[in-house]
């Protein structure tokens, strides 16, 4: 297919459940095929020369959820962290987190350091996990860096930009073009609402655990259609 690919795809995996669920399998099942469909997915979003991809992975609401299903994503976490993604840091792409350390087992933190220190020189990609992540309270977070910038008169307000905002953020990463949700629900659910700006937005009915390629190729299709202005008037 002859297109031009997104720099930066963000994607919800939601459905995951709701997979288990219709084949009266553990909602924690519908999580390893997810683990499963994002280690597929993001090698070939790399092969495509795709340079950076954004996962939800956590949310700091899904805490809510049982302790069970929990305790299963951090362990599923962890696992993935050391196996899935060695394709990914093979093809020289870097791995970087977002989102709150509170709350995080030590265990889950030290994978996610190793994963971060193996790859932090690596320059063909990018790839933000976002966990125990919410887009309000990185807005938050990056506010009280600023602020401290400027008490400690490293920075004058006057000079507060917006490149200089992103520095503040989890990770100073280039605007989303393309984000994908999954699973037939039309909602942004407080993900990384700053880099979302002007991002394209692809639903589909498709579960996160049947995501696949073709389904991929399908949502760079419709972004190749989409006319983007950034508020301009096309001559
Ligand atoms: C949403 O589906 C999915 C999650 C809350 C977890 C996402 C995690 C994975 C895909 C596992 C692998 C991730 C990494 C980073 C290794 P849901 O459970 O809310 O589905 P439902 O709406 O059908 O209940």
């Amino acid at each position: 297919m002859n297109y031009e690919v997104p720099n930066h795809v963000a994607i919800i995996m939601d459905g995951n459940g709701r997979w288990a669920q219709k084949r009266g399998l553990k909602r924690t099942k519908g999580h390893q095929k997810g683990a499963d469909t994002l280690k597929k997915i993001s090698e070939y979003i790399y092969d495509k020369k795709i340079k950076v991809l954004s996962v939800f992975a956590f949310s700091t609401e899904n805490w809510k959820r049982d302790k069970e299903e929990v305790d299963f994503l951090m362990d599923l976490f962890i696992t993935a962290f050391k196996k899935n993604f060695d394709a990914v840091k093979q093809k020289g792409v870097k791995v970087v987190f977002s989102g709150l350390k509170t709350k995080l087992n030590d265990k889950v933190l030290d994978a996610m350091k190793t994963m971060t220190e193996e790859t932090k020189d690596n320059k063909n990609g990018i790839f933000n996990i976002c966990l125990n992540y919410g887009g309000q309270d990185e807005i938050v977070e990056a506010t009280k860096k600023i602020a401290n910038l400027v008490e400690s008169k490293k920075l004058k307000a006057e000079d507060i930009t917006k490149e200089e905002f992103n520095k503040c953020m989890f990770n100073d990463l280039p605007p989303i073009d393309l984000l994908i949700r999954t699973s037939g629900e039309f909602r942004i659910s407080n993900f990384m609402l700053w880099q979302m700006a002007y991002a394209e937005l692809y639903f589909t009915d498709v579960l996160w655990p049947d995501f696949d390629e073709k389904e991929l190729d399908k949502a760079i299709e419709s972004f190749n259609k989409r006319d983007r202005r950034f508020g301009a008037v096309k001559k």
